[in-house]
């Protein structure tokens, strides 16, 4: 993996600019700071700039890389807590979401879904009471099985950052790489073809009676959202797993929520053979904290190993958002042109 370790000089630098970031903005999603997010994102250092442009561009294995050594004050940040609809005004880590915004800024746009976690654009991820043992990032007690990220829908993002603030325990993230993997021929051609049903996972599945933040007729697009959703739920249209050049193909998927085609044994017989491939080049990852990781999201699966939840409030705990290469193909899912929730 790609890792760059922030120096001294580096992390003053930055500190400095979070500084200036956090007395002008109190929110990482503030319009204002998120219209100006890709030029702050010019006054990190010259090096980290270099380190994601390289690793934007050069689609070098294993697509993922981490901006390590951010120094970080654990007791700033308070207790681990219990869910992500328990958001203070102010948050505690508004540094570090603004660094994670900042850092995905020069890969992309950030943006987020009006169906998951409240609309919000960075998300909490850490243990939640209750679903220990669910298919979801807030679980702990089962291993998050490896996907890509939103794969059911077409306006998936290119990028999954996320900040490590809390890791404890050093539960590990997974990943593995369809550039390490050698299919055969057969089964590529297969898994180029518009064959296999990927349904909505759980995150925007849940009941979110919660206006969206960003405008007064959230609620009514909320519901338009969560209606998108139970149509993709209910009449999933069939996608290619791979896309893209044929010697180095992009990726969506998520085996967790995907059909098995009883009446397409050879679509089948090949998405197992990459599940199988995929599973045995699958490698663990430990964030700490100060850690910034970012994936490509068409070339890299991730997922995590389960793990004890303390439910004490020293619980792991992450920001996450996503990152698109093109907000304009989403427009039609998006109140603005500026806007970054996709309804
Ligand atoms: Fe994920």
């Amino acid at each position: 993996m790609s890792r760059v370790t922030l120096t001294t000089e580096e992390n003053t630098s930055i500190h400095a600019l979070l500084h200036h970031l956090t007395s002008k903005y109190s929110s990482a999603e503030d319009p204002d700071f998120l219209r100006e997010a890709s030029i702050y994102a010019h006054e990190l250092p010259r090096r980290i700039r270099s380190f994601l442009n390289d690793f934007k561009l050069s689609e070098r294995s294993p697509g993922i890389c981490l901006i390590s050594g951010y120094s970080l004050d654990d007791t700033k940040l308070g207790k681990t807590p219990p869910h992500w609809k328990d958001k203070p005004a102010l948050s505690r880590a508004l540094e570090e979401e603004m660094l994670l915004v900042l850092y995905g800024s020069l890969l992309g746009d950030v943006f987020g879904w009006a169906t998951e976690q409240d609309g919000h654009i960075v998300h909490d991820v850490f243990p939640i009471k209750g679903n220990e043992d669910k298919q979801i990032s807030t679980s702990s007690e089962q291993t998050i099985w490896w996907h890509t990220e939103d794969a059911f829908h077409a306006f998936s993002g290119d990028y999954v950052g996320m900040f490590c603030l809390r890791n404890w325990d050093q539960v590990a993230t997974t990943f593995a790489s369809l550039a390490d993997i050698h299919l055969s021929r057969e089964h590529l051609e297969v898994l180029f073809e518009p064959r296999y049903i990927i349904r909505p996972d759980i995150s925007h599945q849940q009941t979110n009676e919660a206006p969206a933040p960003e405008q007064t007729k959230g609620r009514e697009s909320l519901h338009i959202a969560q209606q998108r959703i139970q149509h993709m739920e209910t009449n999933p249209d069939k996608v290619a797993v791979l896309f893209g050049h044929p010697e180095s193909p992009y990726l969506r998927i998520d085996p967790y929520f995907m059909e098995y085609l009883e009446e397409d044994e050879v679509a089948q017989q090949a998405l197992e053979a990459l599940i199988k491939l995929i599973d045995e080049a699958l490698c663990d990852v430990v964030l700490q904290p100060g850690d910034c990781c970012l994936i490509d999201n068409c070339r890299t699966v991730h997922g995590r190993q389960a793990f004890k939840p303390r439910y004490d409030g020293t619980d792991r705990w992450l920001k996450r958002t996503c990152v698109t290469r093109d907000l304009r193909k989403s427009r039609r899912a998006r109140n603005a042109s500026d806007s970054r929730i996709i309804f």
